[in-house]
Protein backbone atom coordinates (compact mmCIF):
# COMPACT_ATOMS: atom_id res chain seq x y z
CA UNK A 1 0.00 0.00 0.00
CA UNK A 2 1.48 3.88 -0.82
CA UNK A 3 -0.32 6.75 0.70
CA UNK A 4 -2.05 8.86 -2.65
CA UNK A 5 0.21 12.25 -1.79
CA UNK A 6 3.22 10.09 -2.12
CA UNK A 7 2.95 8.12 -5.22
CA UNK A 8 1.32 11.16 -7.37
CA UNK A 9 4.60 12.94 -6.25
CA UNK A 10 6.79 10.47 -7.03
CA UNK A 11 5.22 10.15 -10.55
CA UNK A 12 5.87 13.71 -11.17
CA UNK A 13 2.56 15.39 -10.52
CA UNK A 14 3.62 17.33 -8.27
CA UNK A 15 5.37 18.37 -5.32
CA UNK A 16 4.15 16.76 -2.01
CA UNK A 17 2.33 20.10 -0.81
CA UNK A 18 1.12 20.61 -4.38
CA UNK A 19 -0.84 17.46 -5.07
CA UNK A 20 -2.04 17.46 -1.35
CA UNK A 21 -3.81 20.42 -2.33
CA UNK A 22 -5.46 18.91 -5.80
CA UNK A 23 -6.59 16.12 -3.72
CA UNK A 24 -7.93 18.45 -0.90
CA UNK A 25 -9.51 20.27 -3.85
CA UNK A 26 -11.16 17.15 -5.48
CA UNK A 27 -9.52 16.92 -8.10
CA UNK A 28 -8.09 13.05 -7.57
CA UNK A 29 -10.12 10.13 -8.28
CA UNK A 30 -9.01 6.69 -7.41
CA UNK A 31 -10.41 3.64 -8.97
CA UNK A 32 -12.71 6.07 -10.13
CA UNK A 33 -14.09 7.33 -6.80
CA UNK A 34 -13.23 10.91 -5.67
CA UNK A 35 -10.45 10.80 -2.28
CA UNK A 36 -10.03 13.79 -0.38
CA UNK A 37 -7.56 12.67 1.98
CA UNK A 38 -4.30 13.14 0.63
CA UNK A 39 -3.26 10.24 3.34
CA UNK A 40 -5.28 7.52 1.91
CA UNK A 41 -3.71 4.52 1.15
CA UNK A 42 -3.90 2.82 -2.22
CA UNK A 43 -3.16 -0.63 -3.61
CA UNK A 44 -0.32 -0.51 -6.76
CA UNK A 45 -3.32 -1.80 -9.16
CA UNK A 46 -5.70 1.36 -8.56
CA UNK A 47 -6.63 3.57 -11.36
CA UNK A 48 -5.28 7.11 -10.57
CA UNK A 49 -6.82 10.13 -12.10
CA UNK A 50 -6.34 13.57 -11.75
CA UNK A 51 -8.45 16.22 -12.90
CA UNK A 52 -10.39 14.00 -14.83
CA UNK A 53 -7.07 12.38 -16.73
CA UNK A 54 -6.08 9.06 -16.11
CA UNK A 55 -2.15 8.17 -15.00
CA UNK A 56 0.24 5.92 -15.91
CA UNK A 57 0.72 5.17 -12.44
CA UNK A 58 3.21 2.66 -12.64
CA UNK A 59 5.74 2.76 -9.89
CA UNK A 60 8.36 -0.04 -11.32
CA UNK A 61 9.28 0.01 -14.97
CA UNK A 62 12.19 -2.12 -16.84
CA UNK A 63 13.10 -0.54 -20.29
CA UNK A 64 14.96 -1.17 -23.43
CA UNK A 65 16.19 2.09 -24.69
CA UNK A 66 18.17 2.20 -28.11
CA UNK A 67 20.97 5.23 -27.00
CA UNK A 68 21.97 7.54 -29.94
CA UNK A 69 25.54 8.74 -29.40
CA UNK A 70 26.14 12.32 -27.98
CA UNK A 71 24.14 11.61 -24.77
CA UNK A 72 25.96 10.34 -21.25
CA UNK A 73 24.67 7.06 -19.51
CA UNK A 74 24.13 8.98 -15.91
CA UNK A 75 21.03 9.40 -13.95
CA UNK A 76 21.60 13.32 -14.56
CA UNK A 77 24.33 15.79 -15.29
CA UNK A 78 25.12 19.52 -14.72
CA UNK A 79 26.04 20.20 -18.16
CA UNK A 80 25.64 17.50 -20.72
CA UNK A 81 22.19 15.98 -22.19
CA UNK A 82 21.81 12.41 -20.27
CA UNK A 83 20.13 9.24 -21.92
CA UNK A 84 17.29 10.20 -19.04
CA UNK A 85 16.26 13.32 -21.37
CA UNK A 86 14.53 11.37 -23.92
CA UNK A 87 12.23 9.90 -21.39
CA UNK A 88 9.17 11.46 -19.56
CA UNK A 89 9.95 13.43 -16.90
CA UNK A 90 8.34 11.22 -14.21
CA UNK A 91 11.20 8.29 -14.69
CA UNK A 92 13.50 10.13 -12.41
CA UNK A 93 11.34 10.96 -9.51
CA UNK A 94 10.47 6.97 -10.25
CA UNK A 95 14.27 6.24 -9.93
CA UNK A 96 14.24 4.89 -12.83
CA UNK A 97 18.32 4.23 -13.68
CA UNK A 98 20.40 2.75 -16.75
CA UNK A 99 21.49 -0.78 -15.95
CA UNK A 100 25.39 0.22 -16.81
CA UNK A 101 26.81 2.53 -18.78
CA UNK A 102 27.49 2.95 -22.64
CA UNK A 103 30.32 5.57 -23.48
CA UNK A 104 28.87 9.55 -25.41
CA UNK A 105 29.41 7.91 -28.16
CA UNK A 106 28.38 4.21 -27.98
CA UNK A 107 25.08 3.17 -29.25
CA UNK A 108 22.49 0.52 -28.55
CA UNK A 109 21.08 -1.66 -26.11
CA UNK A 110 20.45 0.32 -22.78
CA UNK A 111 18.59 -1.22 -19.92
CA UNK A 112 17.08 0.93 -17.10
CA UNK A 113 15.10 0.32 -14.29
CA UNK A 114 13.43 1.54 -10.98
CA UNK A 115 14.52 -1.87 -9.16
CA UNK A 116 17.71 -1.31 -7.90
CA UNK A 117 18.23 -4.79 -5.98
CA UNK A 118 18.00 -6.04 -10.06
CA UNK A 119 20.16 -3.58 -11.65
CA UNK A 120 22.70 -4.20 -8.58
CA UNK A 121 23.23 -7.87 -9.52
CA UNK A 122 22.94 -7.44 -13.04
CA UNK A 123 26.42 -5.17 -12.62
CA UNK A 124 27.96 -7.43 -9.91
CA UNK A 125 31.36 -8.74 -10.86
CA UNK A 126 30.61 -12.36 -10.27
CA UNK A 127 27.32 -12.12 -12.25
CA UNK A 128 29.04 -12.20 -15.82
CA UNK A 129 26.62 -11.12 -17.90
CA UNK A 130 27.23 -11.36 -21.39
CA UNK A 131 27.18 -8.11 -23.71
CA UNK A 132 27.29 -8.35 -27.51
CA UNK A 133 28.58 -4.85 -29.74
CA UNK A 134 29.57 -4.60 -32.84
CA UNK A 135 32.90 -2.58 -33.14
CA UNK A 136 34.43 -1.34 -36.27
CA UNK A 137 37.92 -0.68 -35.74
CA UNK A 138 40.59 1.42 -37.80
CA UNK A 139 42.49 -1.51 -39.14
CA UNK A 140 42.58 -5.50 -39.84
CA UNK A 141 41.13 -8.01 -37.71
CA UNK A 142 42.70 -11.73 -38.12
CA UNK A 143 43.34 -14.92 -36.15
CA UNK A 144 45.99 -13.17 -34.14
CA UNK A 145 43.36 -10.83 -32.85
CA UNK A 146 41.15 -13.98 -32.11
CA UNK A 147 43.17 -15.78 -30.35
CA UNK A 148 44.54 -12.52 -27.90
CA UNK A 149 40.78 -11.81 -27.24
CA UNK A 150 40.27 -15.65 -26.60
CA UNK A 151 43.66 -16.12 -24.02
CA UNK A 152 42.52 -12.63 -22.26
CA UNK A 153 44.23 -9.15 -22.28
CA UNK A 154 45.77 -7.62 -19.55
CA UNK A 155 45.07 -4.30 -19.40
CA UNK A 156 46.83 -2.81 -16.76
CA UNK A 157 44.63 -2.41 -14.08
CA UNK A 158 43.16 -5.48 -14.87
CA UNK A 159 43.16 -8.46 -16.87
CA UNK A 160 39.87 -8.64 -19.35
CA UNK A 161 38.37 -12.27 -19.57
CA UNK A 162 38.55 -13.93 -22.54
CA UNK A 163 36.20 -12.85 -25.22
CA UNK A 164 34.65 -14.03 -28.24
CA UNK A 165 35.97 -12.07 -31.43
CA UNK A 166 34.10 -13.09 -34.61
CA UNK A 167 35.46 -11.02 -37.83
CA UNK A 168 32.69 -9.75 -40.02
CA UNK A 169 34.61 -7.86 -42.57
CA UNK A 170 38.16 -6.92 -42.65
CA UNK A 171 40.50 -4.68 -44.99
CA UNK A 172 43.75 -3.26 -44.48
CA UNK A 173 42.13 0.06 -43.89
CA UNK A 174 38.92 -0.87 -41.34
CA UNK A 175 37.42 -3.67 -40.21
CA UNK A 176 33.63 -4.99 -38.10
CA UNK A 177 33.25 -7.18 -35.75
CA UNK A 178 31.59 -8.64 -32.96
CA UNK A 179 32.59 -8.96 -30.10
CA UNK A 180 31.22 -11.07 -26.96
CA UNK A 181 32.21 -9.82 -23.14
CA UNK A 182 31.30 -11.62 -19.91
CA UNK A 183 32.01 -8.86 -17.35
CA UNK A 184 31.52 -4.76 -17.93
CA UNK A 185 34.61 -2.61 -16.93
CA UNK A 186 34.83 0.76 -17.76
CA UNK A 187 35.75 1.43 -22.10
CA UNK A 188 36.33 -2.51 -22.14
CA UNK A 189 35.75 -3.04 -25.63
CA UNK A 190 37.70 0.15 -26.51
CA UNK A 191 40.43 -1.12 -24.19
CA UNK A 192 40.63 -4.44 -25.46
CA UNK A 193 41.18 -3.38 -29.34
CA UNK A 194 43.78 -0.54 -27.93
CA UNK A 195 45.51 -3.75 -25.96
CA UNK A 196 45.73 -5.31 -29.92
CA UNK A 197 46.60 -2.04 -31.46
CA UNK A 198 43.11 -0.90 -33.10
CA UNK A 199 41.54 2.28 -32.58
CA UNK A 200 37.43 1.64 -32.17
CA UNK A 201 35.80 4.36 -34.55
CA UNK A 202 32.21 2.89 -33.74
CA UNK A 203 30.86 1.08 -31.51
CA UNK A 204 27.16 -0.59 -30.52
CA UNK A 205 25.52 -3.02 -28.28
CA UNK A 206 23.41 -5.55 -29.69
CA UNK A 207 22.48 -7.75 -26.48
CA UNK A 208 23.13 -7.49 -22.84
CA UNK A 209 22.27 -10.72 -21.18
CA UNK A 210 19.60 -12.48 -22.83
CA UNK A 211 17.74 -9.16 -24.14
CA UNK A 212 18.69 -8.37 -27.79
CA UNK A 213 18.31 -4.77 -29.20
CA UNK A 214 15.03 -4.91 -30.82
CA UNK A 215 14.99 -4.41 -34.43
CA UNK A 216 11.73 -2.12 -34.35
CA UNK A 217 13.23 0.17 -31.61
CA UNK A 218 14.56 3.56 -33.15
CA UNK A 219 17.44 5.57 -32.02
CA UNK A 220 16.53 7.44 -28.98
CA UNK A 221 13.31 5.66 -29.04
CA UNK A 222 12.76 3.30 -26.09
CA UNK A 223 9.61 0.80 -24.95
CA UNK A 224 8.69 -1.13 -21.64
CA UNK A 225 10.31 -4.37 -21.30
CA UNK A 226 8.05 -7.58 -21.88
CA UNK A 227 6.73 -10.06 -18.97
CA UNK A 228 9.16 -12.29 -20.99
CA UNK A 229 11.92 -10.50 -21.16
CA UNK A 230 12.03 -8.91 -17.17
CA UNK A 231 11.37 -12.60 -16.17
CA UNK A 232 14.49 -13.55 -18.45
CA UNK A 233 16.50 -10.90 -16.89
CA UNK A 234 15.33 -11.47 -13.70
CA UNK A 235 16.86 -14.82 -13.74
CA UNK A 236 20.04 -13.84 -15.36
CA UNK A 237 20.37 -11.83 -12.35
CA UNK A 238 19.79 -15.22 -10.11
CA UNK A 239 16.59 -13.77 -8.60
CA UNK A 240 14.30 -16.36 -10.12
CA UNK A 241 11.67 -16.19 -12.54
CA UNK A 242 8.87 -14.61 -10.61
CA UNK A 243 8.26 -10.67 -12.18
CA UNK A 244 7.88 -7.78 -9.25
CA UNK A 245 4.99 -6.36 -10.99
N1 LIG B 1 33.03 -0.88 -23.86
C1 LIG B 1 33.44 0.34 -24.22
O1 LIG B 1 34.60 0.57 -24.43
N2 LIG B 1 32.51 1.31 -24.33
C2 LIG B 1 31.19 1.11 -24.11
O2 LIG B 1 30.39 2.03 -24.25
C3 LIG B 1 30.79 -0.18 -23.76
C4 LIG B 1 31.73 -1.16 -23.64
Amino acid sequence: MIRLDRWLSTLGVGSRSQVQKLIRAGEVTVDGGRVTDPGTLCGESAVLAVAGETLDSRLRRHIMLHKPAGLLTAARDRKQPTVMDLLPPCFVPLGCMPVGRLDKDTTGLLVLTTDGELAHRLLSPGRHVDKVYLATVDGPLGAREQEMFARGLNLGDFSAQPADLAIISSSAAQATARVTVHEGKFHQVKRMFEAVNRQVTVLHREKFGPLMLDPQLKEGTWRDLTEEEIRSLRQAAGMGDATDD
